[in-house]
């Protein structure tokens, strides 16, 4: 377990494609622990391996709401989405900042586990927001590509 160093501003590596992971043997595993102790360290609700440097398809969310189980989404792909919200949200990888962008309300996931076991999972609100982020970061997308308009801190 450990703290990775996250990727920040105009570093490179945030704009590329992250690639599917195969392998869920112990570099995956270790990878996916630091990636829960970096989040948690920088009080985030959700992580994508490349803010940690590592170019894999994989997200880890914890929204801390009441009852919550941490997810991990590997190779996620959003197969279902409804509605639309228009609320504020930062990124871990662009300290100090914060804006107002649209998402859908409703979003539906096919992942796999750590395991490698095929999944789906729903999310509303909150989590439907960090299931478009964290996937958006998987293709090199930034929320501050789909601004409407920027939060004074
Ligand atoms: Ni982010």
């Amino acid at each position: 377990m450990a703290i990775r160093n996250i990727r920040i501003n105009e570093d490179p590596i945030l704009r590329k494609q992250s690639k599917k992971v195969e392998d869920f043997g112990r570099r995956t595993q270790i990878l996916i622990d630091d990636m829960f102790d970096t989040m948690y360290d920088a009080d985030g609700v959700g992580l994508a391996a490349v803010q940690v440097g590592v170019l894999k398809q994989i997200v880890v969310i914890d929204t801390g709401e009441e009852g919550f189980e941490p997810l991990v989404l590997v190779n996620p792909e959003i197969i279902a989405e409804e509605g639309e919200q228009h609320t504020p949200e930062g990124c871990l990888s662009v300290p100090g900042r914060s804006a107002v962008c649209r998402r859908p309300n409703k979003v539906t996931v096919r992942a796999q586990n750590r395991d490698g076991e095929e999944f789906e999972v729903t999310g509303e609100g909150l989590l439907a927001k960090a299931f478009s982020h964290e996937i958006d970061h998987l293709h090199g997308i930034l929320y501050t590509d789909k601004v409407e308009e920027w939060l004074e801190r």
